[in-house]
């Protein structure tokens, strides 16, 4: 447990040296530059949050790191190791090449990982490192560590989806902004989140993906929604994002979209009721069945009784009613 620790300790040294010199060559690259205050960054802004960049070369980091065969920097995912050839000696090349780097830090503020951006329109647009002992994408939040003082003094966390909406938010006055890191919220980062603050809310982009991904932070944030928490759900324009839509349209008109979320209640039931005809009884019955499983994931409270009502209400039962048929006597009540 200890060599385990110290090898951990070692990666995110690793991580941090190649965050320092991809810092050095930021300024060093026009074309970089160039693209980070063409998206509207400051360069306060681009230190604050350690943005670098990679260069194009396939090797830059052998320029960093004396010994550029070190396993670690393989284990770390900076570098790749290709198949060994007839003289036994694998080919080795950086990862990141020719992007915007985003250093990705752990509560403790230690670099764990990257993503990378193109500054085109080249595929995949994001490169993140791979999973390691110290990186995992579903547990964690870019931007945690940086918000942290900020979750404390806004109360709440702005969940978004990217890397730049993080950053812009950061820099438009939403210091409170974490995202996800290219995958859904799980129920990891739900909790995680409610170890800084008791209220969350979950801001998507305005697009098909947006709708799945709110679809799948309820289902993480459910389990945690208790009675003093307060899980909110932002859903922007057709195709924005907090960063596209802050920089268009400003801070006041992103504030009213805060202000005027939907609360996990209100999403919750318009998810179950949605393609139901309550006009039928096919269709009240077709939503109390989809509203079962998402209602008996709420931990039990003030909240998940007057939802019993709300819902029976909607599906023309009494509370009492719904309450049997979800939870039939002799059943165990949560
Ligand atoms: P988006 O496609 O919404 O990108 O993906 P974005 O953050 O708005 O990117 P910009 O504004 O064009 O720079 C949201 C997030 O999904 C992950 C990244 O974390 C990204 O921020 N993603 C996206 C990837 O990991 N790889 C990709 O190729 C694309
Ligand atoms: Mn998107
Ligand atoms: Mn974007
Ligand atoms: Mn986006
Ligand atoms: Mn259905």
């Amino acid at each position: 447990a200890a060599g385990q620790r110290q090898k951990q300790a070692t990666l995110s040294e690793v991580l941090e040296k190649a965050g320092e010199a991809y810092r050095k060559q930021l300024r060093q690259s026009p074309a970089a530059i160039a693209y980070l205050k063409d998206r509207g960054l400051s360069g306060e802004i681009a230190r604050e949050f350690g943005i670098g960049y990679a260069p194009p070369g396939w090797r830059t980091l052998a320029g960093v790191f004396p010994d550029y065969d070190d396993p670690l920097l393989a284990e770390s995912g900076l570098v790749i190791a290709g198949e060994a050839d007839e003289n036994n000696e694998g080919k080795r090349y950086d990862r990141f090449r020719d992007r915007v780097m985003f250093p990705i830090r752990n509560v403790k503020g230690e670099c764990i990982g990257f993503g990378g951006r193109v500054l085109g329109d080249e595929k995949p647009k994001y490169l993140n490192s791979p999973e390691t002992p110290v990186f995992s994408k579903g547990r964690e939040l870019y931007g945690l560590y940086e918000a942290r003082a900020a979750l404390r003094e806004r109360g709440y966390a702005l969940v978004t989806e990217g890397y730049m909406d993080v950053v812009a938010l950061a820099q438009l006055g939403f210091p409170n902004a974490v995202a996800t890191l290219g995958t859904a919220c799980t129920t990891d980062h739900v909790q995680k989140l409610f170890r800084f603050t008791e209220s969350v809310v979950f801001s998507f982009d305005g697009d098909a993906a947006g709708r799945r991904a709110a679809r799948k932070a309820l289902d993480g944030a459910l389990p945690y929604a208790t009675d003093v928490r307060s899980v909110k759900f932002l859903f922007l324009p057709a195709d924005h994002d907090p960063d596209s839509f802050i920089r268009e349209f400003g801070a006041d008109a992103f504030a009213r979209f805060v202000n005027e979320a939907t609360p996990l209640s209100r999403f919750m039931v318009e998810v179950a009721r949605e393609g139901c005809d309550l006009g039928s009884a096919e269709g009240r019955a077709h939503m109390a069945s989809n509203a079962r499983p998402l209602w008996s994931a709420l931990p039990e409270g003030a909240l998940k009784r007057q939802l019993l009502t709300e819902i029976a209400e909607l599906v023309q039962l009494n509370a009492q009613e719904l309450g049997e048929l979800w939870l039939p006597p002799g059943a165990a009540r949560p």
